[in-house]
Parts: structure tokens; sequence; C-alpha cells
């Protein structure tokens, strides 16, 4: 979506070609004017085929502008970024505050979106007062906290998480699981348990396994996909009731990609009879250099290419990015080792810190239009 014009302009002609291009670009026209075009919604152009698109988000910002609009503009489905997660709900041993993950099913409910939940049992949100406790008095702990999430939004999810990031391909146990809080006090073994738990405890929800670091065509990305696979064909021989594979997608234009490496990683996805959700998108530019012009194109034409494998399958259900602008955005907010050489903030998600669309933006909502392939409902395995 190029903002430049290439003529010169009379300054009032060139003030309309840049209001219709901006009210194009993130469809907030107001309607009437002559000249606004306002965009469908991101969310509209997915259901063309069957499939959701929506947003990870934090009650902090999600109720101020422009985070608002865009999300009433482009929304169908809500994650909530960390408000559900265990250490936010119980901070204090035996004192859980569900103010803020309730805020967040309501700021679903209110946007008619449908609810993701994020995350049942994850190690990194595993409350650290729980590091060093027997297995028994763990298992209780997280067997609690697992019902009582899924019970108390039960009707109200779409899909829970209920276990993330547990595959590690380098982990010195050479089974591919991660070595963590989960591994020593749960139990590798035991991990289809918690499919089990929250089955029972909400069974109108798709239930997922989530994880990073298999979109990409990089040798780790493929160890990953390896053990990924293996684990999951584990489960499903165990009749595991998991129905999704969530993929975080968590890109950066630095790293190679391949359409048909990540096209077959879903058709063996889908031969075990699982569904794919894109969970966590986002497009680092960690080492793309020049103006910004430059950096969103190519941050934009990532987006193009994953997307376009990603509806280009029957298998994928939703599309959901992590984050709404780039000033809200983990990327620029959690410092966690990847930064850029130059010190900029990324440009990682559609919007800029004004909430204006960047090319990112555009090459969604043209993959999401232009797609004639349509999720299959058929296949969910829902057991
Ligand atoms: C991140 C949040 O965005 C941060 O605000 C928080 O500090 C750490 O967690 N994978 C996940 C998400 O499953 O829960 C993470 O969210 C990003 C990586």
């Amino acid at each position: 979506m190029a903002l430049t014009p290439r003529l010169p302009m009379h300054r009032r002609e060139m003030m309309r070609w840049l209001g219709s291009a901006c009210l194009v670009a993130t469809g907030m026209g107001a309607s009437g004017s002559a000249y606004a075009q306002p965009l469908p919604g991101l969310d509209v152009a997915a259901r063309r085929t069957g499939r959701r698109f929506g947003f990870a988000i934090d009650p902090a910002y999600a109720d101020q502008e422009p985070v608002k609009s865009l999300l009433e503009q482009h929304a169908g489905v809500i994650t909530a970024e960390n408000a559900m997660k265990w250490r936010s709900i119980e901070g204090i041993f035996g004192f859980p505050d569900y103010t803020r993950a309730d805020r967040v099913a309501e700021m679903a409910a209110n946007l008619h979106a449908e609810l993701r939940g994020h995350t049942l049992a994850w190690h990194q949100s595993t409350p650290a007062y729980l590091a060093n406790v027997t297995p028994q008095v763990f298992v209780r702990a997280q067997t609690a906290h697992l019902q009582a999430m899924a019970q108390r939004y039960a009707g109200r999810i779409h899909t829970w998480d209920v276990l993330n990031e547990v595959v590690d391909a380098d982990s010195k146990r050479g089974d591919g699981l991660r070595e963590s809080v989960l591994s020593k006090l749960w139990g590798t073994d035991q991990y289809p348990a918690l499919f089990e738990l929250a089955r029972a405890a909400d069974p109108l929800a798709k239930l997922a396994y989530n994880d990073y670091g298999m979109e990409q065509d990089e040798p780790w990305c493929e160890r990953r996909r390896s053990a990924v696979l293996f684990m999951l064909e584990d489960w499903v021989k165990r009749k595991t009731p998991v129905d999704v594979m969530g993929l975080q997608a968590h890109l950066d234009t630095s790293r190679r990609f391949s359409a048909s490496k990540l096209s077959r990683f879903f058709d063996e996805l889908r031969a075990l009879g699982l569904c794919i959700q894109i969970t966590e998108l986002d497009v680092r530019d960690t080492q793309v250099s020049g103006n910004l012009i430059e950096r969103d194109a190519e941050v934009a034409a990532l987006y193009r290419e994953f997307l376009d494998t990603c509806v280009g399958h029957p298998s994928v259900e939703m599309v959901v990015m992590w984050n709404v602008t780039d000033s809200d955005s983990w990327v620029n907010r959690w410092r966690q080792g990847q930064r850029r050489a130059d010190g900029q903030p990324m440009r990682p998600t559609l919007f800029d810190p004004q909430g204006q669309a960047k090319a990112a933006f555009g090459a969604v909502a043209t993959t999401l239009r232009s797609t004639q392939v349509k999720f299959d409902k058929t296949m969910v395995r829902h057991t």
C-alpha cells in the first residue's frame, strides 16, 4: 500500500489523496464521505472462506484508541495476551483474581468475537512459588487451576490452549521435550491428562497444543516440526482429546521461508486429524535495513507468503495477531534479547503506533480476500 504519491499534486488534492488512502487502508472512513471507501474488516474477509481473524489484547491498552476502533473494525477472535495466564490469575497462592481475565472475556463478547483461552499449562506462567514443591502438591495445584479456569469460562471459549511450548528439539532428554517445571513435577507422560481434564471441564471448547518455531525453513524449525509430530502421534494413539495445533508464528524476515515445507507440515497435521490455528502472528524485522517504507515492504512480503500458504490450506481455521499496533507489540515492549542493531523499535504488526495501516495490512487483507480455499470444518477431531 504505497502512501507516497509519485506525481506532484496541488496541496488540497494531496490532502484528499492521503486522506482517502488512509481511510481505505484502515477502513475507518466516515460513511457518506464522497471519497471514503472503507475496506471490509479483516474478520469479514476471513469469514468468506469459513475462517476467523483476530488479535491478542490486554485490558491495559485495548480500551484506548486507536486499538479500540481497530478491534471494532477487524476483530473476530480475541485472545488474552497475559490476563488468563496462571501467574496473572494467582499471584498469591490460594487467592485467584479473575478481574482482568473476565474483562477480556467481556470485551470479546462486546465485539461478538470468539474467545481463545490462553493458556492452561505453560512452564513460563506457572507461579514461581510452585517451582520447588513436591509432584503431589504441584499436580493438585495445576489440576485445580485448570479446572477452575475451564469451568469459569465454559461455554464462552472457542478454543483453549491447554498446553504451551513443551517441545525443545535440542533438549538433553532426547525425546524432543523440554525440561521444565512441568516435565519435572507434572510428568511428560501425563501431558494427555491435561487435555482429558480440560475436555471434562468444558466439553464444548476445542482443545489445542500451542507452540512456536515451526513455520520457517531453518534446520532448527525442521527439528521442532519433527519433535511436535512425534509427540502428537503418540497422543493421538493414546486417544488424547486434542483437536487443534496452534502455531504461534512469531516470524522473522531474517529467516528463510518455504511454502512447500510449511504446507507439507500442515498435511502431516491433517493426517493426524488436527486442524490448525495461527495463534500469535507477528513479523520481526530484526535485520532489515533501510527506511520505514523499505522495512515495511519486507515485513509485508513475508506476511503475504506465509498467509498465502495458510489460507491456501483447508485445515487452517483462524489467524490471530499477537497485539494490534507496533506500540503495544510485545516485541517492542518485552526485552527478550532480540533487538535491532540500530536500536529502533521493530515494525511487527499490521498498524503503526498511530494505528495507521501499514503495508502488512494490505498484504493480509489482499491474501484473505483472494483465497478460494475454504476451511474444511468436517475434519475437526473433537473427540
Ligand atoms: C508474552 C506476552 O506477550 C508478554 O507480555 C509476556 O511478558 C510474556 O508472554 N508465546 C506465548 C505467549 O505463548 O503467551 C507469549 O506472550 C509470547 C510467546
